[in-house]
């Protein structure tokens, strides 16, 4: 079935935010705003994302007026819009008069007022005059024809110490462990260096002067703040719903932002949202790697809810104003990561912003609008391109991709990891571990999901668990399920040392039953040092070079593929596989170089019948489908031009016909319908 996001709007959305609340005083330009986003092909702008101060200007004192009349101005020209929540920056009478409202540093320092996303999440008078805010701009706009849906605040994150922060988290901690402090001892393994509680009353937040060497603590923190935030961004979504309960709601994530556990927030919102900033090339990477990051990332959001497109929320038309070096998109860079998002599974396109603001903290950030004011602008003229493909491909609308391919992403095995005294403090790399994995499979023609531990495995040929240190309640027999009824699975070292809490597992790693359904116990892990190399060789003489880690395994009950060429663990086991029931299981006991990464996913995919594409360098395939009929997009993300073999059909993008080779400019996409 099709599902469109938005029934009302003809083709995709495009637009991005608009901040008209900065331009009351000049009425001529909020007048040539109109003409212009009509010229433009912008159908939909995102309002009121940081309107606070104008909402409300002094406590309890209301005006609305001014959007009212820019929405409607707004739906007679054709043009929607998204109604942001603002509670992302408060008002200064505000942090004035309930200065509890401001977060609390890990230091337990009270911060001053000022710039944005800095509020005690668990402040009851923070939240009530959200709430009140909230319900008035339901009630105001939420019927409005032209309005889609509310954008629940901006950008969550970040921690608060304060005391109710505290004192909440004491709450959280006693939960998780129903009030028995033992329990909770145990789990943390507070006898190391004498920490034992006595009573829940003595845990408090990991203070960066207070306790920090317990790593089930530690976690706890991350799981609070996380569930603290969704919390408070529940209470808003009841707040807008109260007016308007089917309205639906997103709030904006940030790439692979670590600090919010996104999989169980997306559990409270109906479509999934994110703001995409890369770098579009830098002195280290070319554009297509970023290009591949960045598609890893859309992968990430789609995979939080794969029965619906997700929405590019924002992203930057020509600039940002924030990274190290704010360097130009250069011609055609726009147009080809908009389509990028788009092959990916969005349903829109959507920029920050339309016009610069013209003092403060983004002035020099890009947006369609320059302080030059006019439509005759490079920038503008690709924003309008944009919206021309747009409309050519405007039938792949609610189309969904359809991959036989997952890799496993988690939120508290990515914490844990990363806080773990162990490996090296420069080269655990998790997320770039996935990354890297998702690119060498996308370099293949092979576009994988990238899926919560906890989704159902069994619609993928193959599921890849790369460094799965700890494992969710149930996990391990899930996996063993998946396995057993067909499924391939690849784990590598790292996999199955701790449980939920952090605790090691005892008898062997992978624990939890793991080492069973691998056929290997891995004993020991080696941590290289930069320059150190070794290999794995498999039984067609072909090397994969080892760097940054290496385990030792016990050889159980598997198959070895790959033995190591090197070191005093020379011609021990390093790649394995297992038949388990119906399926098989792999275990990669190093860490292969990315370089070479190729060779060996090849031989796996082969072996696993997961067909693959020869791809020019630099191009990138994603598939989405609407029933049987299958659009697929065909992205050049190099500067140099392209050609691309056993090419038939119409690219709808130009409208030309292809019959064998379809040539591509640098930055050019091709969108063939089959
Ligand atoms: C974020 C915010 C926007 C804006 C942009 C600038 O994504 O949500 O308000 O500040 O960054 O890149
Ligand atoms: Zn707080």
């Amino acid at each position: 079935m099709v599902k469109k996001l938005f029934p009302q709007v003809d083709g995709f959305v495009h637009g991005g935010d608009y901040n008209p609340e900065q331009w009351l005083d000049r009425p001529d330009i909020l007048e040539e705003d109109v003409r212009m986003m009509k010229k433009a092909g912008v159908n939909c702008v995102t309002l009121g994302v940081f309107s606070w101060a104008v909402y409300e200007p002094e406590e309890g004192q209301f005006t609305f007026d001014w959007l009212e009349e820019i929405v409607d101005r707004l739906y007679e020209n054709g043009i929607y819009f998204i109604l942001a929540t603002p509670s992302g920056a408060r008002p200064a009478w505000l942090d004035e008069k309930y200065p509890e409202a401001m977060r609390v540093s890990d230091r337990g320092v009270r911060n001053h007022h000022g710039v944005r996303h800095n509020h005690c999440m668990t402040s009851p008078i923070y939240r009530e005059k959200v709430a009140i805010l909230d319900r008035k701009l339901s009630e105001k706009f939420g019927h409005h024809p032209g309005f889609l849906m509310f954008h629940i605040s901006n950008e969550f994150g970040g921690e608060c110490y304060c005391d109710a922060c505290a004192e909440k988290f004491r709450g959280f901690v006693k939960e998780m462990f129903h009030g028995d402090v033992r329990a909770l001892n145990h789990a943390w393994w507070t006898t190391f260096w004498s920490h034992c509680y006595q009573s829940f009353d003595q845990v408090e937040p990991p203070y960066a002067n207070g306790e920090r060497s317990v790593m089930g603590l530690n976690l706890a923190w991350r799981r609070f703040t996380s569930a603290n935030t969704i919390d408070f961004m529940k209470a808003e979504i009841n707040a807008v719903r109260e007016a308007t309960p089917e309205a639906m709601v997103t709030t904006n994530f940030m790439w692979l932002f670590g600090g919010l556990d996104y999989h169980e927030m997306a559990k409270e919102l109906d479509v999934i949202s994110w703001d995409s900033y890369p770098r579009f090339g830098n002195d280290s990477e070319s554009f297509a790697e970023t290009m591949g990051d960045t598609a890893f990332e859309h992968s990430l959001m789609r995979s939080m809810k794969k029965d619906r497109p997700f929405m590019l929320m924002e992203s930057t038309p020509s600039l940002v104003n924030w990274h190290d070096y704010n360097k130009l998109k250069r011609p055609g860079m726009h147009r080809i990561s908009c389509l990028q998002a788009v092959a990916c599974g969005s349903d829109t396109v959507q920029y920050f912003q339309w016009r610069k603001g013209r003092g403060a903290f983004e002035q020099y950030h890009g947006a369609v609008i320059d302080h030059l004011g006019t439509d005759d602008t490079r920038v503008f003229r690709e924003v309008r391109e944009v919206s021309d493909d747009l409309e050519k491909i405007k039938g792949a609308l609610g189309s969904l991709p359809k991959n036989r391919v997952a890799i496993l992403f988690d939120w508290d095995n990515r914490w844990a990891i990363n806080d773990m005294m162990g490996l090296s403090k420069h080269t655990k790399n998790y997320e770039t571990t996935c990354v890297n994995l998702y690119k060498d499979l996308l370099s293949l023609g092979v576009d994988a999901d990238v899926i919560p531990v906890t989704e159902d495995l069994g619609v993928y040929d193959l599921v890849f668990a790369p460094m799965l240190y700890l494992l969710k309640p149930g996990m391990a027999d899930r996996l063993k399920a998946y396995v057993s009824q067909g499924g391939r699975l690849v784990a590598t070292y790292l996999t199955g040392y701790v449980d939920e809490q952090t605790l090691c597992y005892l008898g062997g790693f992978p624990g939890d039953g793991l080492s069973e359904l691998f056929g290997v116990i891995s004993e020991e892990i080696d941590t290289l040092y930069p320059k150190d190399r070794n290999g794995m060789r498999f039984a067609d003489g072909s090397v994969w070079e080892v760097q940054d880690y290496a385990e030792i395994l016990r050889l159980q009950d598997a198959k070895v593929l790959a033995s190591y060429t090197g070191d005093f663990y020379k011609d021990q086991p390093a790649l394995t596989v297992k038949d388990y029931g119906k399926g098989k299981a792999y275990y990669v006991a190093a860490r292969g170089s990315r370089a070479q990464q190729t060779i060996y996913l090849k031989k796996l995919l082969a072996a696993c019948q997961i067909p693959m594409q020869e791809l020019p360098d630099g191009v990138e395939y994603h598939e989405r489908y609407l029933g049987d009929t299958c659009y697929a997009f065909y992205l050049n993300v190099s500067d140099q031009e392209v050609f691309i073999p056993h090419i038939e059909g119409e690219n709808l993008i130009n409208g030309s016909s292809i019959y064998g080779t379809m040539r591509l400019a640098p930055f050019e996409a091709g969108v063939l319908c089959k």
